[in-house]
């Protein structure tokens, strides 16, 4: 596991757009593994940044999204898949049919949960981006989450919720499942990019690089990944010191 400790968000955004463009211009049909929330934003602006300004193409490139609140789709602004198009896809020449997440309005959840996975095995990441729940978490892979699992449904936590309601008008809005790549979706990537800031995060970081490995807190899992890069400021990082 690599390390890069930063002085701010800023800086943290720079380096994670360096190992991401390693990947995108080296293979220019790559497929990227995206994630959401508040982590991956500033890497996202930079990436739109980038795109215009020196004109890396994702014309060729395909991505595959981590997660998705089950019930919400496109037409609910706090949606993944609304994020997505948002906070990236809309300013990369990405196209549209290449973009790939969960759907969280399927009919039959248990078939897409089946579909998803055979779309992961289908088109492995090359590089799959992650930021960190304050519990641990990967993705929507709540703490106990077995190692060995693929796409299914989970129960959020309580505290997840809590977390998330941010970005709701009230926590009674927050959604109460999410479809989630498994942990062994995650792992199949070939390589991974943790994201994480602030000090709310940082004892699971501690966990997740010096931690015991344990299905308690999920992120501890990819200290077993051979190409893992975790870039962090100092306030997530300080427990680890
Ligand atoms: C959310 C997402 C995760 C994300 C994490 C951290 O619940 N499902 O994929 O990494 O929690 O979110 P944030 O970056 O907003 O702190």
């Amino acid at each position: 596991m690599k390390v890069i400790v930063t002085k701010n968000t800023e800086e943290l955004a720079e380096q994670a757009l360096q190992v991401m463009l390693d990947v995108v211009k080296n293979k220019p049909n790559a497929v990227i593994g995206l994630a959401t929330g508040s982590s991956p934003v500033g890497l996202y602006k930079k990436m739109i940044e980038d795109c215009k300004i020196n004109g890396t193409s994702y014309a060729n490139i395909k991505s595959v999204n981590l997660d998705e609140y089950v019930g919400l789709g496109i037409e609910s602004d706090q949606s993944y898949v609304y994020f997505m198009n948002d906070n990236l896809f809309k300013g990369i020449d990405i196209k549209q049919e290449n973009t790939n997440l969960p759907n969280g309005k399927a009919a039959d959840m248990a078939k897409e949960c089946e579909r998803y996975t055979a779309l992961l095995n289908s088109m492995p990441q090359d590089i799959q981006l992650l930021g960190i729940g304050a519990n641990g978490h990967i993705g929507f892979n709540e703490p106990n989450t077995p190692f060995d699992s693929t796409t299914h449904i989970v129960e959020l936590e309580e505290g997840t919720r809590r977390d998330n309601a941010r970005f709701f008008a009230s926590l009674d809005e927050v959604p109460t499942h999410a479809i989630t790549m498994g942990i062994a979706n995650i792992m199949n990537a070939k390589k991974i990019l943790v994201v994480a800031n602030g000090a709310n995060k940082a004892k699971a970081v501690y966990q997740m690089i010096k931690g015991e490995v344990s299905e308690n807190c999920p992120a501890s899992i990819l200290q077993k990944h051979n190409d893992v890069i975790v870039v962090v400021d100092e306030a997530a990082y300080s427990l680890c010191k």
